[in-house]
Parts: structure tokens; C-alpha cells; sequence
């Protein structure tokens, strides 16, 4: 179904309910394989808030929550570099952190999350993605869960946004200008 939303139009991909749905599987999956270890959970901002929001309130074992909110320099030159916007509080040494992120897109973004992480040392780091663009992918990385994988076009909505816009849809869709 196409929505106009202002001066573009937003193809559905991925219905609420059906959102819903596939956030609880995953949230399923975590449990199990998270029972009695307790992970951190690390939301990485903005893009994951809504998705680790729903997902953090269907997981039946035991967990704790962290941010760190990451950007992208858009610069001509070093596009594509990170940087940390606000970092984590807790101490992840020896914690089992699942990493909970929008999209994978190149994998610019976690390639360089799991080298500031693995220093520290935790016990272990499991990736957990709403959304996999796997023929976008530049840099490997082991996503272990995600919801839904996506074809290499933009996606706007249930916290992913162009420009800052649409992050509130519940739905996700394709953005065409
Ligand atoms: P990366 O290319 O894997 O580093 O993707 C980094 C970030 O770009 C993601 O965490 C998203 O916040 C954003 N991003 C990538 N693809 C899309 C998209 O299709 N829609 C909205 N945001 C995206
Ligand atoms: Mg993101």
C-alpha cells in the first residue's frame, strides 16, 4: 500500500502487526538462548530505540539495559567514519552484551562498535538487528538475530528515519521521493 507522508511516499514493507510478530519470535529466541545469564543490552541510538523498546518488554529472562549513541561524521572525506555521540555507563567486562541496532546497512557502524567494545572485554557480544540489508554489506559482521532482511532501498519508520522524519510510523516502509 503507498501513504503519502508530506512530500513523499512510503511503500509498506513491513506491516505493525507483522512487526510485532516478528519482534516477539526474536524476543523468544533471546530468552532461550539467554536464560540465566543475565545480558546487557546495549541500544544503540537513535535508530533502535522503539524496536529495543518492544523487544526488551518481551524477553522473559533477566537482562539490563544501556545506551550508546553513535553518528556518522558527514564530511566529504571521511564519510562513513564513526564516532561516539554519548557513551555507555555500565562496565561490560565479563558481561554477556547483546547489541541491539535498526539496520545493518554496510556494517560500517558495528564493524566499528565491536572494535570499541571487544577491548573491554566482555564475556561475549551477540548482535541483534531489526532490519538486514545484506547486498549492502561492505564490512562482515555476525548478526546472530534479525527480524527482517531488506533489498538495498532506503526504509523509513519504527525508529528508522530520513533527515530526522518518520521515525514515529509504526509501520516500516520504502521511502520514494
Ligand atoms: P551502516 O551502513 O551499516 O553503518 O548503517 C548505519 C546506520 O545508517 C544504521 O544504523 C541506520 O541508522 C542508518 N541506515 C542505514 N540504512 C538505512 C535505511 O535504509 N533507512 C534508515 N536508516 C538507515
Ligand atoms: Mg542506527
Amino acid at each position: 500500500m503507498m501513504k503519502k507522508e508530506n512530500k513523499y511516499s512510503i511503500k509498506t514493507l513491513f506491516s505493525e502487526s507483522l512487526i510485532q510478530k516478528k519482534v516477539s519470535q526474536t524476543a523468544k529466541r533471546i530468552s532461550r538462548d539467554f536464560k540465566d545469564k543475565k545480558p546487557l543490552v546495549i541500544a544503540v541510538l537513535n535508530g533502535s530505540f522503539i524496536f529495543c523498546s518492544d523487544l526488551i518488554r518481551k524477553l522473559d529472562s533477566k537482562f539490563a539495559v544501556d545506551f550508546i549513541s553513535l553518528s556518522s561524521y558527514e564530511g566529504v572525506i571521511s564519510k562513513g567514519k564513526v564516532k561516539v555521540v554519548s557513551n555507555l555507563k555500565e562496565n561490560i567486562k565479563n558481561r554477556d552484551v547483546i547489541i541491539v541496532e535498526d539496520i545493518v546497512d554496510s556494517g560500517e557502524t558495528l564493524d566499528f562498535l565491536l572494535k570499541e567494545l571487544k577491548p573491554k572485554k566482555p564475556k561475549s557480544i551477540t548482535v541483534c538487528a531489526l532490519l538486514d540489508k545484506k547486498e549492502a554489506r561492505v564490512k562482515e559482521i555476525p548478526v546472530k538475530y534479525s527480524c527482517f532482511e531488506v533489498g538495498n532501498e532506503f526504509v523509513v519508520g519504527y525508529g528508522l528515519d530520513y533527515n530526522g522524519f518518520f521515525r514515529g510510523l509504526p509501520y516500516i516502509g520504502i521511502l520514494k521521493k
